[in-house]
């Protein structure tokens, strides 16, 4: 067991992080590669997840040996190796390829609040994952995923909404990942084990305390 804290995220060892920023009760786990990242409130990745160009919201379960964001290599010129683009690596006076670089980083994933990603699974540049998804262990997430849908395979197809259209909609309306930490903590019990609608019923109208 792990105790986060709010102010410093939770950095296991033989991490790379390199342009991120981490909100509150953030843990990055053991091994993970973090590149031009920005990762919401209480967001973790498990052992070994590789993430580059990607805002991630809140409350975001990432599981060990993700890939979020695999970068691609030019495939239009004779050669794809890195010796076009990292030149610098291999020859005095031979800069890197700014423009490929700014072109790769602006190929942005977006990670909903409150998703789950699966173990090994892939999620290529420019897609979006909606608040409140899944995508299984092992997919290949090529294109948008709505919120509360659950995704699966290669390349990753639509398994099942999480929720009926109305639920998903009253979910997204209450935006509890917005809640402060000490309300999450008092509604913890209802969080466990309500039944969604009576969840939904009592907090909708509900205030915080002052
Ligand atoms: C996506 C997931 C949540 C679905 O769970 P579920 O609703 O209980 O799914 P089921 O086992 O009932 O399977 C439903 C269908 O999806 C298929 N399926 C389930 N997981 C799949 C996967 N990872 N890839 C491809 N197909 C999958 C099943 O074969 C089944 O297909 P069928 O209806 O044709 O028989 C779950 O399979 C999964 O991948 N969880 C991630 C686990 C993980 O990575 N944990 C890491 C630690 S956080």
């Amino acid at each position: 067991m792990t105790r986060l804290d709010a102010d410093t995220p939770f950095v296991h060892p033989d991490c790379e992080i390199g342009n991120a920023t981490f909100g509150r009760y953030v843990e990055i786990g053991k091994g993970s590669r973090i590149s031009r990242v920005q990762m919401g409130d209480y967001s973790y990745c498990d052992r070994y997840a590789d993430i580059a160009n990607a805002e991630i919201g809140k409350f975001a379960n990432i599981a060990s040996f993700t890939r979020i964001g695999p970068t691609d290599h030019p495939m239009a010129q004779a050669s794809m190796h890195h010796f076009l683009y990292r030149s610098g690596d291999y020859w005095d006076g031979a800069g890197a390829d700014a423009e490929f670089f700014d072109r790769r980083h602006a190929r942005t994933v977006y990670i909903g609040h409150d998703t789950w990603i699966g173990h090994g699974a892939v999620i290529r540049p420019d897609v979006t994952i909606g608040h409140g998804a899944v995508i299984a262990s092992g997919a290949v997430v090529t294109k948008d995923v709505p919120p509360y849908h659950i995704v699966a395979g290669v390349p990753a197809t639509p398994l099942r909404a999480r929720f009926p259209p109305q639920i998903v909609d009253r979910l997204m309306a209450l935006a509890w990942w917005d809640w402060p930490h000490a309300v999450l903590r008092e509604r913890l019990d209802d969080f466990r084990s309500a039944p969604i609608e009576v969840f939904l019923d009592k907090y909708e109208t509900a205030e915080f305390p002052a």
